[in-house]
Order: C-alpha cells, then sequence, then structure tokens
C-alpha cells in the first residue's frame, strides 16, 4: 500500500544552521563584503582539503572552467574535448573562448567520458580536454592521460566532486585545473559559487589575474602597498568573477561539515545499492575499486526492455507519491544551440543520447532521514 506523505522528499536540500547564520554577522558587522578575508580563508582551506597548491573561489563552475580555459589561452581555432552527457556549460565554456568544442561519448556504467572512443576525437588542433567528475564519480585520468599528447591541458569539471577521490588523490588535483560548483544543489554551497584549483604557480597566477578583471595587481596587494589610492595597470582582458566575503564566510561554515555529508551521503549511496538491487528495470551506478564517490547524486538508468513505464512516467508516479526526481543531465550534443551550430547528431552519440532518455536521479541529501529512503524504495518497489 502507498502511504501518503507530509512532505515531498526533494531531489535536493541544502544543509545550513546555526554555523552560517554566525558566520555572516562578521562580514556584514564590519563592512568588507566584496571578495577578502573570508574568501581567502575559504580558498585555502579547500586548497588543502583538495590537495592543491593554489585556489581561487569564483562566482560558480561555469566561470571557473572559463577562467581555466582563458589562463592556458584557447583562443579560435582550437578544439577541446567534452563529454557529450553533462551539463551544458561544460560545453559553453569552450565557446566562450570562441573554440570548438568536440564531444565524445560517454560510458553505459559510470557516465563518464569513454576512453575507447577518445583517440579517435584528437587532432592537431586539440588543446584541452574537460572530464567531468559527473555526479561525484572521477573520470579516469590517468587512462585520458595515457591515450593524450603531452601539450594537451586536463580540466577537470569537478562540480559534483567536492571530497571525491580517484586513486587515493583528491579530484581537482588530477589535471592542469580543477573547477567546483557550491550551487546549492551541490554538496556544499554558498548560494552560487564556484572554486578553481591548480597545481601549476605560472596557470595560477594567470587565473588570479583574469579573475579580477585583468588587473595587474590584486585589490589586496594594492591596499597593502605604499600608494592604494592608485589604480593598477590592466594588462590583459580579463573578468569579474569574483566571490563575495559573504558566500566566503558561508563556504568556510560549509567545508567545516564537508566530511560529515560525505559519510552520510555514502552511508546512504550504499543502502540504496542494497535495497533497489533486486528491481530487474533499474540499472544502478557502477563505481571502479579506485573511485570514491562524492555521492552529490544518485543516478539510476531505467531499463526500457524491462520496465513497465517509462523513465518520465515513473517520475510523474514518483511525484504523486510525494518523490521528486530529475533526469540524470542532458545530452548536451542533442540540444538546440549545439545541433544548430555544430550539426550534431544523436546518432553519434547512442550513450548520452540513451542516457539522457533513462537516467533519473532519486533523492539524496543531508536532510533525508531512513524513513524517506525506505520510503522511496517500498515505491520503486510497488511499481
Ligand atoms: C557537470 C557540471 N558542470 C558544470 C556545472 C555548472 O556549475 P555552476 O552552476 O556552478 O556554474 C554543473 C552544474 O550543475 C555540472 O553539473
Amino acid at each position: 500500500m502507498i502511504k501518503t506523505r507530509e512532505r515531498i522528499i526533494q531531489i535536493s536540500e541544502p544543509v545550513t544552521g546555526k554555523e552560517e547564520l554566525d558566520a555572516l554577522s562578521e562580514p556584514l558587522e564590519t563592512g568588507w563584503l566584496t571578495q577578502g578575508p573570508k574568501v581567502k580563508e575559504f580558498e585555502n582551506k579547500f586548497a588543502r582539503k583538495h590537495q592543491s597548491k593554489y585556489a581561487f573561489a569564483s562566482t560558480s563552475c561555469t566561470t571557473s572552467l572559463h577562467l581555466a580555459l582563458s589562463s592556458i589561452g584557447l583562443a579560435p581555432g582550437d578544439e577541446v574535448i567534452v563529454p557529450a552527457f553533462t551539463w551544458v556549460s561544460t560545453a559553453n565554456v569552450v565557446v566562450y573562448c570562441g573554440a570548438k568544442p568536440v564531444f565524445v561519448d560517454v560510458k553505459q556504467d559510470t557516465y563518464n567520458l569513454d576512453t575507447e572512443k577518445l583517440k579517435r576525437n584528437i587532432s592537431n588542433k586539440t588543446k584541452a580536454i574537460i572530464p567531468v567528475h559527473l555526479f561525484g564519480l572521477c573520470s579516469d585520468i590517468d587512462e585520458i592521460r595515457s591515450i593524450l599528447p603531452r601539450n594537451v591541458s586536463i580540466i577537470e569539471d569537478a562540480a559534483c566532486a567536492v571530497g571525491a577521490k580517484y586513486k587515493k588523490k583528491m579530484a581537482g588535483s588530477l589535471g592542469e585545473f580543477g573547477a567546483f560548483s557550491f550551487h546549492s544543489r551541490k554538496i556544499i554551497t554558498t548560494g552560487e559559487g564556484g572554486m578553481l584549483t591548480t597545481n601549476n604557480q605560472t596557470l595560477a597566477s594567470k587565473a588570479e589575474i583574469l579573475r579580477n578583471h585583468g588587473a595587474s595587481v590584486s585589490e589586496e596587494n594594492r591596499h597593502k602597498g605604499p600608494r592604494p589610492y592608485l589604480l593598477p595597470d590592466f594588462e590583459v582582458l580579463g573578468f569579474n568573477y569574483r566571490m563575495t566575503d559573504l558566500q566566503g564566510a558561508v563556504g568556510i561554515a560549509q567545508l567545516s561539515k564537508l566530511d560529515h555529508f560525505l559519510n552520510q551521503r555514502k552511508k546512504w549511496a550504499a543502502w540504496y545499492l542494497n535495497a533497489i538491487s533486486d528491481i530487474p528495470w533499474v540499472n544502478l551506478p557502477f563505481i571502479p575499486d579506485h573511485c570514491e564517490h562524492s555521492w552529490q547524486a544518485f543516478v539510476v538508468v531505467i531499463n526500457e526492455e524491462k520496465s513497465p513505464l517509462s523513465r518520465n512516467e515513473i517520475m510523474e508516479k514518483l511525484l504523486s507519491a510525494g518523490i521528486s526526481t530529475r533526469p540524470g543531465t542532458h545530452a548536451v550534443s542533442n540540444l538546440g544551440f549545439y545541433k544548430k551550430n555544430y550539426g550534431t547528431k544523436k546518432s553519434d552519440f547512442p550513450v548520452s543520447s540513451m542516457l539522457e532518455k533513462c537516467s533519473l536521479a532519486l533523492p539524496l541529501h543531508n536532510k533525508m532521514e531512513e524513513q524517506d529512503f525506505k520510503y522511496i524504495s517500498e515505491i520503486l518497489h510497488s511499481i
């Protein structure tokens, strides 16, 4: 019997409390609201956690990715390899630089870039690749590195992968750059927000300058310098992608909860993997042994041949039982802009197209309780 529920189980809910509220009082009281000491502290702590020498907070993962590509000097005529199954901005940032995104299909079990299909998409114009750690599972970076020519940069799209590990190394420390998201559907949040990590000093200094309009001297150093009232020179075309200190303060509080959030997510993901493994029309996500998933989302695939209903019908049914779900993500190559401007075809990316149609994100977040998971499992079994 399907129980009725008093509240909808949301697909995702941020966990903020007294710590975040208290953290906001200092910038509000001192009046330092723009990028300042709180952002610096957030960056230092984030860098340490993600085994990176440098971290630069920004307005989003999208702008972090754009900073990364601008820092490596991506220009018109260049190509960048991106997985076809990802959020649209992984490809958009390539277009922002006037370069061409080259889509590669993904694997059906990990939802990440298919390295078997990578080779044939590399050309002498390939300047970078953006492997995505989708839903918190790291892409196979060693395999990707072994296939790529040495001059091709790896920019990790780690939007979903705060705290994730690959061969005991942290996401964000695996490529030339890593870009993270603090959008409120992510594991830790600053409302909107992002972080760019790197271990390369030259790239770090480029990214830092580009984040701040291209100013040759950072705001902080100008204020510490002998003539703080004078404006610096701007020698490159930059952007304003700075994070506010209000967000930085919230980010510090969220980061202190990260390990707890990750442990809870891991526990409940393992629970799902066991509890719904007997449903014949649900294909579960595969986690290679060398990866520690951060479980930003728990995404299954509806096996159309075995399922009594389509993915969308299942979503409808779950919603009517008070359970909110989402498609995993989209096949960017199937979106209007890319079809129109790059001539991409559904049939060229069969796995991404199937996942776009059949993937299903079930609720998994840090406000859920045991009874929520049990209820979802019960409803799934009843279909
Ligand atoms: C894989 C991936 N890349 C990039 C982004 C963009 O992140 P943001 O919203 O912080 O720009 C997202 C957001 O959902 C994402 O899932």
